[in-house]
């Protein structure tokens, strides 16, 4: 961990030095939303005091100033994940909307009645219930791929549900509630093999893993800039360009058209076809920061760092008697689900807050895994670049009375 600044890196995110409950903050909950640094605050106020106008309609300076940086942000974007080409980038408000988007669209083109799509049970709410809209509508079947009881994808059963029916396979990249990272690209493999189309859930992997969706060879791939130190209200569809050229539109309105009458409209190219109406011009500006961050640091050490402080903290964890760990896969992120034998998980979010500590409790959008593990909720603790072993030593100490009393 030596040579990762960690000082600067903290003095960087100015709520980072905030007292709650006359504690210090020791901010675990950054897979529900990650804290941002200055120059993603300072950029936001930059655009509004400087260069906001609407963008891709006006000729006047201002409207091309905001453009300009608009799409900056895409090709930056583009460039962080190796895509072929900023017609693949589509702004959404986040990954739920992204997983909406592909969705709604495939359901008017590309599926049919009894045609299949697998999730798999590990799955957040937003890459389950929009398949399950599409399905009831559709008619189509919706099937789950089995999770261990130590929170792994069993690839074998995987394989066994796949059949000349299955159209899509949408998986998550890394769990928000057990870390398991899971091996996309051999799923993706197993998607092209069998001619299906595979989206992938790349929320939580967005800030911690490296992202090449050629090498990775998704079709789809959707993210949030706010789980990645960015503003919220921003999201990116990634699809390859051959296959959003033949998807119909999500929604209609400004933007997304190139010519309207009452008899027909024709709709505009890539990516603007997918992004009706006024986005979010200024958040989407300050994501670009985001990325360079990031990038500055280098994600290497990132994630070095992190899985450091990962293996840290699930040894202290893990020798507490009276915690239970959800989600104990050799690849996994700094994401720790648990409960406690003696205290209910709600009870022990509101004890860490009165230390300061700030973890999320819950069945994390993910009730379907829980009920699996016969669980109405966890406490979880979830990791990001500006976290300590100290701040770890902290929060043992703290679950550490928490038990004893
Ligand atoms: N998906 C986010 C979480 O896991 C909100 O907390």
């Amino acid at each position: 961990m030596n040579s990762y600044p960690i000082d600067s890196i903290r003095d960087d995110f100015p709520i980072l030095k905030s007292k709650i409950n006359n504690h210090n903050l020791i901010y675990f909950d950054n897979a529900a939303t990650t804290q941002k640094p200055r120059v993603v605050i300072d950029s936001l106020t930059n655009f509004y005091q400087n260069n906001n106008a609407n963008i891709h309609r006006g000729i006047h300076t201002l409207a091309e100033k905001a453009t300009e940086e608009f799409e900056m942000t895409r090709s930056v974007v583009k460039n962080f994940i190796n895509a072929s080409s900023e017609k693949e980038i589509i702004f959404t408000k986040g990954t739920t909307e992204g997983i909406n988007l592909i969705a709604s669209s495939l359901s008017k083109s590309f599926f049919n009645e009894g045609d299949e799509i697998i999730i798999s049970e590990m799955e957040h709410h937003s890459n389950i219930v929009p398949w399950q809209m599409v399905a009831k509508e559709k008619k189509l079947k919706l099937k789950t791929i089995n999770v261990s009881d130590n929170g792994e994808l069993d690839l074998d059963h995987f394989e066994s549900i796949i059949n000349e029916k299955t159209k899509l396979v949408s998986v998550v990249y890394i769990s928000n509630t057990l870390g398991t990272i899971n091996p996309v690209k051999k799923i993706i493999d197993i998607c092209r093999e069998n001619n299906i189309l595979n989206l992938i859930d790349g929320a939580q992997a967005s800030a911690h893993n490296e992202i090449d969706v050629k090498d990775l060879g998704a079709d789809f791939f959707v993210f949030s800039a706010h789980k990645m130190y960015g503003p919220t209200g921003v999201g990116i569809v990634y699809g390859r360009e051959n296959i959003l050229e033949k998807m119909p539109p999500y929604m209609g309105g400004g933007e997304m058209i190139k010519d309207v009458s009452f008899t027909e409209t024709t709709y505009n190219d890539l990516p603007y076809k997918f992004e009706a109406g006024t986005p979010n011009i200024g958040d989407v500006v300050g994501f670009k920061e985001a990325i360079h961050y990031i990038e500055k640091i280098g994600k290497k050490k990132i994630r070095d760092y992190e899985e450091n402080l990962m293996k840290y903290t699930n040894s202290c964890l893990s020798d507490i008697d009276g915690i239970n760990i959800f989600g104990t896969s050799k690849k996994k992120i700094g994401i720790f689900s648990f409960t406690c034998e003696n205290s209910h998980f709600y009870d022990l979010g509101l004890l860490l807050d009165a230390k300061g500590i700030a973890v999320r409790t819950g069945h994390h959008c993910t009730q379907p895994l829980m009920s699996k593990f016969n669980l109405d909720g966890t406490a979880r603790l979830s990791l990001a670049l500006y976290n300590t072993k100290e701040e770890v030593d902290f929060f043992i100490e703290s679950i550490k009375k928490i038990i004893k009393r």
